[in-house]
């Protein structure tokens, strides 16, 4: 058996989404990749010329998404880029922006879609900053997962190379920084663990090590 929710949080690039979607297919979960939202609106403002630091713009657009748009956006390339990926700490700042997504994410976690087998789902797993602190305190399952900055900066330099960006380690370790003090010190729902969360260090562990450290606790949960 697993419990039906399962909240993941943790820095950029740590594995965790990684491992939610190794989860949520063991356990034939649905997946919410909630930094993805923020990405969306990110992109959105980008697109349409607007800077991703104006709080009033960010809002709107946050706002204005209807889950049409989400599921677009999501499918977008331009969604996995670092001046996305910069564009989404920005607009994740504002609390209004956050509240906007808030609905979406408890409605995917209270009613998770049916799976792309056409399934219905078991449950679900989302992953984040503020999952099991913010969007699902009552998740019964809810893992920390982390990794030094180097080893995340490492492991961003590689998966852009292997999309083909031009990007150099100094620079993605810069952002990765940059992104880590915004995320842990913004005033509302800061990355954090929850008291209860399980803490799962990666920087030594591969993606099977991991998944299999995850699962040993998912599974231990009535
Ligand atoms: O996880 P990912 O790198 O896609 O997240 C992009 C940005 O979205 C993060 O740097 C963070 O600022 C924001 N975010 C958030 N809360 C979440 C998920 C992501 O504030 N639950």
């Amino acid at each position: 058996s697993a419990p039906r929710v399962i909240a993941i949080d943790g820095p950029a690039a740590s594995g965790k989404g990684t491992l939610a979607r190794r989860l949520a297919a063991a356990l034939g979960f649905a997946h919410l990749d909630t930094g993805g939202l923020y990405r969306a609106v990110g992109l959105t403002l980008r697109r349409a010329g607007q800077d991703p630091a104006d709080a009033g713009l960010a809002a709107q657009a946050a706002a204005a998404l209807t889950p049409g748009d989400i599921a677009g956006l999501m499918a977008d390339p331009e969604l996995r880029s670092e001046a996305t990926a910069q564009a989404a700490s920005l607009v994740s700042v504002v609390p209004a922006v956050r509240q906007a997504l808030l609905d979406f994410q408890r409605d995917f976690a209270a009613r998770p879609p049916v799976l792309a087998d056409g399934t219905p789902a078991r449950g679900a797993v989302l992953d984040g900053r503020d999952i099991g602190t913010v969007v699902c305190p009552g998740a019964p399952a809810k893992l920390y997962v982390t990794a030094t900055v180097e080893v995340r900066a490492e492991r961003r330099l590689k998966e852009l190379q292997g999309r083909g960006a031009v990007a150099i380690y100094a620079d993605v370790l810069k952002d990765m920084k940059d992104r880590d003090a915004r995320d842990s010190q913004r005033a509302v729902a800061p990355l954090k663990p929850a008291a209860d969360a399980y803490l799962l260090d990666t920087s030594s562990l591969d993606a099977d090590q991991a998944f299999d450290a995850a699962m040993t606790f998912v599974r231990a949960k009535p």
